[in-house]
């Protein structure tokens, strides 16, 4: 990808709201064709990142080009380039899934000769063509995110900026959603998500994690999954504040992450400490229902990383 320019670029970008930095310093280099995961805790900055590249908000300082234009500069030549899905997106509830592709279509002068088409195409691919008529108030939460993301891709955009778009969706909605985005990728278009889901973090070229206004890791998935320390043992047990209390104090636990009732326990070597704990949880008459060896996802490493920066800024306002 060497000879090729990124398509979004950003050089110290920060935006603040006042005293609060929302975005700090990003510095970030898109390629085309990219399916970019935004990831972070609440707050960490992703809205107010994706708003800053839409053009939604003025720039603090730095700046960035998009599709080869400056976006302070020329926001206007961007704003074709792009669709943009905001995490609260407002359709228009009293019209019709038809209308709402009309609707938006008008906002981004789509040449009318072609709107028939494309319409038909949208809705086949959002596979929403049976509900046409349909108002966007009668539609189920997972095919108002469909229509949602139809209606920002009426006018063809090359860069796809999509915030949190099926949160709250159900899992089937979700993975349609996504199958959709994966469709899009593979015929080119550069793709920014923001996402709460680590699964779909997963399915991402490339994921950044924000935190407080930066951005603290950028990388592929399995790059990301390949920071966490130790390996990874799961113990499901009867009572896991007491279990996970215990855990902590036996040697070679490096961190101890919760997870309902089951415990993901990473230790310097599984092979050894599995057996190790087993015979403490026995010894200690604790109730272990299962324990075995388990790979690490992209969830285990967000939550390891996060929390070893809360650890650190902890530490860092205590002294
Ligand atoms: N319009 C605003 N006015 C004042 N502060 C704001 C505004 N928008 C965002 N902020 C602040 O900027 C910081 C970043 O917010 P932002 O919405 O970008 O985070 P986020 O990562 O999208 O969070 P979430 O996961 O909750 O959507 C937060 O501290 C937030 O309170
Ligand atoms: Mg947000």
């Amino acid at each position: 990808m060497a000879d090729t320019v990124p398509i979004i670029e950003t050089h110290a970008l920060t935006r603040d709201f006042k005293a609060t930095r929302a975005v700090d310093s990003l510095e970030l280099s898109i390629w085309p064709g990219e399916l970019f995961g935004l990831v972070g805790p609440d707050g960490a900055g992703k809205t107010t990142t994706l708003r800053l590249l839409a053009g939604l908000l003025d720039i603090t300082s730095g700046g960035a080009e998009l599709a080869g234009y400056d976006l302070a500069r020329q926001a206007e030549k961007i704003k074709r380039k792009i669709g943009y899905m905001a995490q609260r997106f407002s359709l228009y509830s009293e019209l019709s899934v038809v209308e709402n592709l009309s609707f938006f279509a008008e906002l981004y002068d789509v040449d009318p000769s072609v709107l028939q088409e494309r319409t038909e195409q949208l809705l086949a691919f959002a596979d929403l063509t049976e509900f046409r008529s349909r108002r966007a108030a009668h539609l189920s939460g997972g095919m108002q995110k469909k229509l949602a993301l139809a209606c920002t891709l009426i006018h063809r955009p090359q860069i796809l900026l999509l915030d949190e778009p099926t949160t709250g969706v159900d899992p089937v909605s979700r993975r349609e959603f996504w199958d959709i985005l994966g469709n899009l990728h593979l015929e080119g278009t550069t793709i920014v998500v923001s996402t709460p889901y680590m699964d779909e973090a997963d399915r991402c070229s490339r994921v950044g994690l924000m935190y407080e206004g930066r951005m603290i890791v950028c990388a592929d998935p399995q790059s990301i999954r390949a920071q966490i320390q130790g390996e990874l043992i799961e113990l499901h047990t009867e009572d896991w504040q007491m279990a996970s209390a215990f855990v902590e104090t036996l040697p070679g636990v490096l961190e101890v992450q919760i997870y309902g009732e089951s415990l993901h326990v990473f230790v310097d070597s599984a092979d050894e400490r599995l057996p190790a704990i087993e015979a403490a949880f026995r010894d200690q008459g604790l109730v272990l229902r299962e324990a075995r060896r388990a790979t690490a996802r992209m969830e285990e490493a967000f939550i390891s990383l996060v929390t070893r920066l809360d650890t650190a800024r902890r530490l860092e306002k205590e002294t």
